[in-house]
């Protein structure tokens, strides 16, 4: 902090890695009016170490320190009038400093700030409550704010959770920041520093449980030797505010009790969870609960004993009842689906299976609801089950790690999307039914509720895996506590924290972050036809075929002449049907039925005109060239910002928006070549299918190299691509160019496997132009592919490249491993051809 300081003070803009996230405490110039607003002097209630009062106290002394390189004294316990901040609980400062006024009843968690100058009011209606009142006022100090407030802020629902998927052998699910801050080889690891910074970042945007092993839970946590693990790190999370909460593995009392059977009514079962749950609490007092899959995707749960989900859940809320944890208990239940039969509809799944059920949970019940009802695609309508369970608490789950959506290799930035389910009105009863209040337990008068969503840190520096989507960690947790808060204003206040104070910075990242959503979908999947990526491999690249045809359930059920599901009443799935009555009839009306969602309501032919005017078919040719467009720009507005951050974390996000340029654009020609190919309609701007300014490399002379044909055959430009003859061959791949002498940027589209570092060379008439390795797998945080496809396909460009016409262009691949150097096409593209 110190080194930074002083760095920052010079005027030179430190490099930074990552770790301190949204909290860095960069240096701020402070000189008169501004000094007379710092406090002298800090006064902390509670001088336990282990409390957050203590680290709150610690905190606020470092951030002035570092932020304005001023020094506040601490004192423990003793008030001062004035020139002082004084950091407590209400009760506490009631007791040691005399009568307050003014302040309201704060609930759980919730706290008061009041800040006259140099003069600080932080007070918690509990502990954690006053760290996070530390961490506003830190985050006021640090925005360079020294507004004069005073003003209570609480939590509109007390579960405001994370889940981590992460694996016993240090692997994490979905992880793409590296492996786990918590396990190793099948134990918890022993150096927890990194789990005390985690829970520093969760507190500060007012987290207050982290589930931490994946809902595919493996038995082996609830060994003794790992009880006591999690004993650890509970107490590294303590001070911070921060309870723990495990994933159970619903057949453990067989699997690692020795049991005969896991039926959650069989007694036996019932004692051996009992004491599994005494021992956890033995450890772990605090244990905020069990997070539960059960049923799910090959998951164990009560149906394999013809017990309903409600007997499952029940198992664990009487075990936890005597310590007061909860059971969180996840609604994504759903069996394979036979696409033969028109009505067979996943997305309904989660109403059918818990609406009967609704009343029949124990009082520490809470169902975990995602918030669409098939699995965080780019775009959902809101899960039907909310308006669906009014005796039996919720809460929704989102997704901060991005699965579905670029998986840390893409930005975007997900609160907008979050809102669209939050803020939506699903009118039960026909009154205002916002999901935001049926989550808190407002709409039905329920006392808990709240939120979860996955994150899936990991040890890498950037914890996520990107700089950039640390705002979604931040987005998350400013949602969790309250879901009315507008995403654009979380997200300036994500980057002036960590960005700076440069009003350009902002300017440029609030635009680019806040076209990142809507030019995802536009190139991924839209008018809610999902993700069009591949769902049964890696969840990243495109591969529209791969929804259909399989048990899974997130069909498209595209034809030659059509697509769409129908999840209408009267001709359908029915799916329509599962809302209250005023939202059924909107979607049931394809007149009435939005246009995002329009494929997710309706089957119809591409040449259905949408209310844009569009036809289906051009609105998707439409959709993804301006969606690859928009990615381009968020490179160049990037690029404007050299100098204006520090070089680290400057060439670490332009190398990540540089690779989304390229891989925006694979999305791109896949999804149209796809929807070209099958539905034979031409586009009628004449993008789709025509390329002038490119070489397929199957056409140039090969030596060394073979022609190779790519399945799926969408994510190959002409659907052939070159590798070499074997993998000890190096190939060469020339032509002799044909295109006006000029200036162009020359892009190479290529492959990157995982198991292998080829090598490739470009040349202009043997002038060598650039040279690249496929290292994608260990520069990039997606997950990686071992076949060309669309998770491998990229493109490396090389700009302002001077070019006559009749020059020779030579590729020369090295293959390496099972990589065997594979080439698509190179495109020659003048100044502001996207290609
Ligand atoms: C101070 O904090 C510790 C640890 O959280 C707690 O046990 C203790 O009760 C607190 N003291 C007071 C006076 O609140
Ligand atoms: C300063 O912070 C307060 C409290 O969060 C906020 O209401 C106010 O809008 C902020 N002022 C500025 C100029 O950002
Ligand atoms: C559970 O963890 C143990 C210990 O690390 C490991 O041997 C086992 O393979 C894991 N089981 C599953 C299903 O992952
Ligand atoms: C499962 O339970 C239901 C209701 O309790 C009962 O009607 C049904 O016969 C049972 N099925 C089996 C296979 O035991
Ligand atoms: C799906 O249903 C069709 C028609 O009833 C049947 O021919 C087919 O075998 C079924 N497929 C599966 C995987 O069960
Ligand atoms: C749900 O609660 C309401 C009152 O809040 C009650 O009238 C109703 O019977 C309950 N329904 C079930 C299924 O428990
Ligand atoms: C973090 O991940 C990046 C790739 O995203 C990698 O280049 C870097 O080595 C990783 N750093 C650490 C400390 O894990
Ligand atoms: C009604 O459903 C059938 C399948 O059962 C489908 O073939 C037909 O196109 C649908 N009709 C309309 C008007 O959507
Ligand atoms: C959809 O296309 C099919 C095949 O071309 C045609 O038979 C049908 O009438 C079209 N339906 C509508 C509603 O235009
Ligand atoms: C998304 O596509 C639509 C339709 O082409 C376009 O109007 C909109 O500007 C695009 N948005 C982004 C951010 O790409
Ligand atoms: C679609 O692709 C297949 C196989 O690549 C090809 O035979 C067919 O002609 C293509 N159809 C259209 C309309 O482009
Ligand atoms: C080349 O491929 C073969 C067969 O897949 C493999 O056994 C061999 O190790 C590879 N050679 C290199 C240099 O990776």
């Amino acid at each position: 902090m110190r080194i930074l300081f002083f760095l920052a003070s010079l005027g030179i803009v430190a490099a930074e890695n990552g770790l301190d996230g949204w909290l860095r405490y960069a240096s701020l110039s402070c000189t008169g009016q501004c000094r007379s607003k710092l406090p002298a002097n800090i006064v902390v209630l509670n001088a336990t170490e282990t409390s957050p009062i203590y680290i709150a106290g610690s905190e606020l002394q470092i951030g002035l320190k570092s932020i304005y390189g001023s020094h506040a004294e601490i004192t423990w316990g003793k008030c001062k009038a004035s020139s002082s901040v004084v950091v407590g609980t209400v009760e506490q400062y009631r007791e040691t400093c005399g009568s307050l006024s003014g302040i309201p009843e704060l609930e759980e968690d919730g706290f008061w700030l009041s800040t006259q100058g140099d003069k600080v009011r932080i007070l918690g209606s509990n502990d954690r409550g006053a760290l996070y009142g530390a961490f506003e006022y830190l985050s006021m100090l640090a925005q360079g704010n020294f507004s004069a407030v005073a003003y209570a802020s609480n939590p509109s629902a007390p579960i405001r959770w994370v889940n981590q998927w992460d694996n016993m052998d240090g692997s994490i699910e979905r992880g793409y920041g590296g492996p786990s801050i918590f396990f190793k080889d099948g134990a918890i690891v022993e150096d927890l520093s990194r789990v005390k910074q985690y829970g520093r970042l969760l507190a500060s945007v007012r987290i207050n449980a982290v589930v931490i092993n994946n809902v595919n839970a493996n038995a082996t946590l609830l060994t003794p030797e790992n009880l006591k693990g999690l004993g650890r790190i509970a107490d590294v999370f303590r001070p911070y505010g921060v309870k723990i909460g495990i994933s159970l593995n619903f057949a453990s009392p067989e699997t690692l009790g020795g049991l005969d059977t896991y039926d959650p009514l069989d007694t036996s079962v019932i004692d051996w969870w009992s004491s599994v749950t005494e021992q956890l609490y033995q450890n772990v007092p605090d244990m905020a609960g069990y997070l539960v899959k059960a049923d799910s995707e090959g998951e164990p749960g009560p149906a394999v004993y013809n017990r309903t989900l409600s007997q499952g859940a029940n198992l664990f809320a009487k075990a936890l009842q005597p310590y007061g944890g909860i059971v969180m208990f996840r609604a994504f239940v759903y069996n394979q689906l036979n696409e033969s039969n028109w009505d067979a509809d996943r997305a309904k799944a989660a109403v059918d299976f818990f609406k009967p059920l609704d009343g029949e949970f124990e009082e520490n019940v809470v169902v975990q609801i995602k918030f669409g009802p098939i699995d965080f695609q780019v775009r959902e309508p809101t899960s039907p089950l909310f308006a669906n369970l009014f005796n039996t608490s919720s809460a929704i789950e989102l997704e901060v790690t991005q699965e579905y959506l670029g998986q840390q290799s893409h930005l975007v930035y997900l609160p907008p999307l979050w809102k669209t389910v939050l803020d939506f009105d699903l009118r039960v009863d026909h009154k205002p039914s916002l999901v935001r209040d049926i989550i808190t337990g407002k709409r039905f008068n329920r006392k808990l509720g709240g939120s979860a969503a996955v994150v899936n840190v990991g040890t890498n520096t950037t914890w996520l895996g990107s700089h950039l989507s640390m705002s979604n960690l931040y987005g998350y947790g400013r949602l969790a506590w309250n879901a009315a808060d507008d995403p654009e204003a979380i997200l300036q206040d994500w980057i002036r924290l960590t960005f700076g104070l440069d009003p350009t910075v902002l300017k440029t990242l609030t635009q680019l972050s806040m076209e990142s959503w809507p030019a995802y979908e536009n190139y991924s999947g839209n008018l809610g036809i999902q993700t069009l990526t591949d769902i049964l491999y890696t969840h990243y690249g495109p591969n529209p075929q791969s929804q259909d045809g399989n048990g899974w359930g997130q069909w498209t059920r595209a034809d030659s002449t059509s697509i769409g599901m129908d999840r209408t009443v009267s001709n359908g799935t029915g799916y329509s049907g599962q809302y209250p009555d005023e939202i059924a009839a909107i979607y049931e009306d394809i007149s009435t039925t939005p246009d995002d969602l329009l494929l997710w309501f309706h089957h119809v032919n591409y040449t259905h005109r949408l209310h844009s005017g569009k036809t289906i078919i051009q609105h998707f040719y439409d959709a993804h060239y301006s969606g690859a467009e928009s990615a381009q720009s968020f490179l160049t507005q990037w690029e404007s910002l050299k100098g204006k951050v520090d070089e680290e974390r400057y060439n670490h996000i332009r190398h990540r928006l540089d690779y989304q340029t390229g891989h925006s654009i694979v999305w791109r020609d896949a999804i149209n070549n796809f929807y070209h190919n099958l539905s034979g309609i031409p586009d009628t701007s004449k993008r789709v299918g025509h390329h002038p300014w490119r070489i397929e490399a199957e056409n140039m002379n090969l030596d060394g190299y073979k022609v190779y044909t790519v399945s799926p055959f969408e994510t190959a430009s002409g659907s052939i691509a070159i590798v070499t003859a074997s993998n000890d061959t190096v190939g060469t791949a020339t032509t002799k160019v044909d295109f006006p002498s000029g200036t162009y940027d020359l892009a190479v589209n290529y492959y990157d496997l995982y198991g292998g570092k080829s090598h490739w060379e470009l040349y202009l008439n043997n002038h060598q132009i650039g040279e690249w390795a496929g290292n994608s797998e260990d520069v990039l945080s997606h997950t990686p592919s071992i076949y060309l496809d669309g998770h491998s396909a990229m493109r490396i460009k090389f700009r302002g490249v001077m070019v006559q016409k009749g020059d020779v262009l030579k590729i020369v691949g090295k293959p390496d491993g099972v990589e065997p150097a594979p080439l698509d096409y190179v495109a020659f593209l003048p100044q502001g051809v996207v290609d």
